[in-house]
């Protein structure tokens, strides 16, 4: 019996194992029930009296040693693993889920970015304005239809109080406080009294650029204009101006850039003419200028105006504008890689 203690003690102390089938193989033959050591203590039954003390002491050790072997092995082994399997270690131990940016923000963003670029600085105004940072400082006249109820969401009547519908509102508040040069550009959200579908709601986003200095001229508008679309769309982007109408720029122009899904050969996006609008814009009016109180004989200016979802459509080609304002996470979540 002592013998066959001691030969075990040394097979043990030379095992080896390459993996966790093995190392349980091991386990089985030495360790389990029906194993070498488990045989050792059936026997002991049958050790002379005498020798009972000993031999039982030994037999103990070696169990210790066997079951100590095994957990060696086991522990080896998983170290190896954890190094050569591909567990990310930068990963944080606690599986946080992430958010996402809302793809409003991430175009927002970029376009802040854009113009951040050529030199503009942020400004912001208050979404409850009053009709004159909204419609008579912008040299809309008495009677024009944008100040018609249809469009506007009134608070109050006569002092008017309401919700703003463009951005350019901001440019009569930064107009009024700062003389040129004066280079904004002011991101927001506006509202409008439309009737809620896939192509309109009652409120979206807008950015509004504007750029008042000495010697401002269209030229300098068109040249920001073609930088913006090319950072936006891609390099190979091209823009054309037709000439358009608003109160507060003269003369005024809307941009259309080559269709970004088709590259200008015509598809159902563009209505297959190759090209889609996606921004107002043009010299400021010097009644603007004048009614800010700024001297428009020293100074000319430029502004812009987009809706922020109508670039986010051509960008992700988001079919529904309800889909913005659903907070469905399944919609969200398809922006999560992409900022
Ligand atoms: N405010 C216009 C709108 O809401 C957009 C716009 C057009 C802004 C031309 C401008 C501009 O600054 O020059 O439709």
């Amino acid at each position: 019996m002592l013998e066959k203690i001691n030969q075990l003690r040394e097979d043990i102390a030379r095992l080896k194992a390459e993996n966790a089938e093995q190392i349980e193989a091991l386990r089985i033959k030495y360790l389990s029930k029906k194993g070498e050591i488990s045989a050792l203590f059936n026997d002991f039954r049958t050790v002379p009296n005498e020798q009972k003390k000993e031999i039982g002491q030994k037999l103990n050790e070696l169990k210790n040693i066997a079951t100590e072997k095994i957990n060696a092995l086991r522990e080896a082994f998983a170290s190896k693993d954890d190094i050569s399997s591909d567990i990310d270690l930068t990963r944080s131990a606690v599986p946080y889920a992430e958010g996402s940016r809302h793809p409003l923000s991430l175009v927002k963003n970029e376009i802040i970015d854009i113009f951040s670029r050529l030199g503009f600085t942020i400004a912001e105004g208050p979404e409850v304005e009053d009709d004159w940072y909204v419609f008579s400082s912008l040299n809309f006249a008495a009677d024009h239809p944008a100040r018609d109820m249809q469009d506007t969401f009134f608070i109050q009547r006569n002092p008017d109080v309401l919700l703003r519908t463009h951005t350019s509102s901001v440019q009569s508040r930064v107009m009024e406080k700062t003389q040129p040069p004066i280079r904004i550009i002011c991101p927001g959200r506006v509202y409008r009294n439309e009737a809620i579908s896939y192509r309109a709601h009652c409120f979206f986003h807008q950015v509004e650029a504007l750029y008042v200095d000495k010697n401002v001229t269209f030229a300098d508008l068109k040249q920001t204009l073609l930088y913006f679309a090319k950072e936006m769309f891609g390099p190979e982007t091209k823009i054309r101006l037709r000439p358009s109408y608003f109160p507060f720029t003269e003369p005024s122009a809307e941009m259309d850039i080559s269709c970004n899904l088709c590259g200008g050969k015509g598809c159902n996006f563009c209505k297959h003419t190759g090209w889609v609008e996606i921004l107002g814009c043009g010299m400021v009016d010097p009644n603007v200028l004048e009614a800010c109180g700024i001297d428009s004989k020293q100074y000319t200016g430029f502004a812009l105006g987009m809706g922020v979802e109508r670039i986010t459509n051509l960008k992700y080609q988001v079919k529904d504008l309800r889909m913005f304002s659903e907070n469905d996470v399944r919609f969200l979540e398809e922006f999560e890689s992409a900022h």
